[in-house]
């Protein structure tokens, strides 16, 4: 058997500034620096402010992350190339090359989407795992705060758009009207813990119902939102906010499950893989799952929280994938 490959990855798309190592799809260490507090007071990521923070602690982090794993031999280095916010990346990107110059290492470059896609087979340390060997075709679906993608994928590193947002992204349409709600950034989280106890009583309609392709829109229901609180004014109480979540969660889950229903009809996948930050949503992801059911199919998402919303390990993971097929980038070029 050959040595998996030790890989240290970097993952600066947003706001968090991560750092992680991996062996094979083992995760040694998985370092998240969020910089959402510095943030906050702006309402959404300042990209300045983002590109300054990460150069600051990109060292700290990756240093961290080294020491957790255990300074292990490194084969090969990997960073995130996009998508995500131009400044950010590239001082992911700019400290990768530095430490592959100095250590003379391969860099490997990944999408984070993909890494999104993949997180479902990480293992931990001790090499426990959950996903092994992906059943074909595998219907992915993407739901984080700037995608919200179904994607078939006929094979690792072998993928087919089936439909996107043609808007705003899912996660990004919770942060806004968390945001209306007075609920502080990023407020997706708090506004879907808030929809838990609310009862949807508010008329706030389910996107693209006349549609009948497999592409998202969610600036429509934020724009809903908006005219309900400025046109009625009420008081944001707790019950109102609670109510009030939960009509807006609703109408989000029925527009993202008719499309994965629809998906699952169309394209007859074997399994599905969950990734992005929305599904930390757990009533999202049990929803899922009764749809993946009714046609038997099982559904994957990461093993731990901090797989599913941005990190380094999940680009390792995909890097592991890389490594294997010498998918290696000139460590000169941006
Ligand atoms: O994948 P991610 O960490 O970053 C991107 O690649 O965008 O996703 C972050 C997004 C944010 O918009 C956040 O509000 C949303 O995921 N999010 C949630 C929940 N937890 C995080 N949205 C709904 N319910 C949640 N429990
Ligand atoms: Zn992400």
């Amino acid at each position: 058997m050959t040595k998996e490959p030790t890989i240290l990855s970097i993952e600066t798309s947003l706001d968090d500034t991560c750092a992680a190592v991996t062996c094979g799809r083992r995760v040694l260490s998985n370092v998240v620096s969020s910089q959402s507090s510095y943030h906050a007071d702006w309402g959404g990521t300042v990209p300045d402010l983002a590109k300054r923070l990460h150069q600051k602690w990109l060292p700290q982090v990756v240093n961290l992350a080294l020491k957790q794993a255990g300074t292990p031999q490194l084969d090969a280095l990997a960073v995130t190339i996009g998508p995500g916010l131009a400044p950010a990346l590239e001082q992911g990107i700019a400290y990768c090359q530095h430490l592959a110059l100095n250590h003379k290492l391969p860099i490997i470059a990944v999408n984070h989407l993909e890494g999104h896609l993949l997180s479902s087979f990480a293992e931990t340390r001790s090499g426990s795992r959950g996903l092994t060997k992906p059943i074909y075709p595998t219907l992915g679906f993407l739901i984080s705060g700037g995608h919200t993608e179904l994607v078939l994928m006929h094979q690792i590193g072998r993928y087919e758009l089936l439909g996107e947002t043609l808007d705003d992204a899912a996660g990004e349409a919770y942060d806004k009207v968390a945001r209306l709600l007075m609920l502080g950034y990023p407020g997706g989280p708090l506004l879907s813990s808030l929809a838990q106890s609310g009862t949807p009583r508010y008329p706030l309609p389910e996107p693209m119902t006349a549609r009948k392709d497999l592409n998202f829109s969610f600036s429509g229901l934020k724009a809903a939102a908006r005219r309900y609180l400025e046109h009625e004014q009420p008081a944001l109480t707790l019950q109102f906010t609670q109510d009030f979540a939960a009509s807006f969660q609703q109408a989000v889950f029925k527009h993202l499950l008719t499309r994965f229903r629809r998906a699952i009809d169309l394209y007859s996948p074997r399994m599905i893989l969950l990734g992005g930050g929305v599904v930390s949503n757990v009533a999202l992801r049990a929803l899922t799952r009764s749809v993946a059911n009714e046609s038997g199919l099982p559904v994957y998402f990461p093993s731990n929280k901090k797989l599913i919303t941005d990190n380094a390990a999940m680009i390792g993971i995909v890097a592991s994938y890389k490594f294997a097929r010498q998918e290696f980038t000139d460590p000169k070029l941006s």
